[in-house]
């Protein structure tokens, strides 16, 4: 791996192809351990997190389902200090179910805390866990914890494997973190 370009930007390696696999094994052998008497539904936040979850989902030997939706943020008729969030694409009843949300990066927290506290809890399933591939400690600021973590990395701009600079580099199998 060396260094990559991508528009403006300058990209040094990070995670090599063979880190990411190995380290997404471990966490799908834990997923199968724990709820290895259950049928999870996993709900993956697109667009970064395709690969994270095409990935996992291969390794899972539970019965379980997939379903992709796509969070966006409307602006009300009402003047509120936050736009409320709307999950496209989410058309399952999630009453009693036992959710796995997978997201490509945990980073101020915003998006899965809105996730959960506006969309998922609402509907009352039965437990809910979070499953990340990336976790920037130092930059999140809301409460939120994620249940799986791939690797634990610096508050740096990352691409590759799924996440893009301006819709870039999603194609990569590695990810690259900006270069200071
Ligand atoms: P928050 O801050 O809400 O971030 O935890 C959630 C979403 O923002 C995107 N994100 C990134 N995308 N490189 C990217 O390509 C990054 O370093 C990065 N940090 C945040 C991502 O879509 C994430 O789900």
């Amino acid at each position: 791996m060396s260094y990559l370009q991508v528009l403006d930007k300058t990209f040094i390696p990070l995670l090599s192809e063979s880190q990411i696999l190995d380290r997404i094994q471990n966490i799908a052998d834990e997923i199968n351990q724990d709820y290895k008497n259950k049928q999870p539904l996993f709900l993956v936040i697109l667009n970064g997190s395709f690969m994270f979850a095409s990935d996992i989902f291969k390794k899972l030997s539970i019965q379980s389902r997939i379903s992709f939706v796509k969070i966006a943020s409307y602006k009300g008729l009402v003047s509120s200090t936050e736009n409320p969030i709307t999950a496209i694409g989410l058309d399952q009843n999630l009453h009693g179910q036992d959710i796995i949300i997978l997201d490509d990066i945990l980073d101020t927290g915003k998006t899965l805390y809105r996730f959960v506290h506006d969309v998922v809890l609402p509907m009352h399933p039965n437990s809910v866990k979070i499953g990340v591939l990336l976790y920037k400690p130092k930059a999140c600021v809301f409460d939120i914890k994620a249940d799986y973590v791939g690797f634990e990395i610096d508050n740096r701009f990352v691409v590759g494997y799924g996440l893009d600079y301006d819709g870039y580099a999603r194609n990569l199998p590695e990810i690259y973190q900006l270069k200071s």
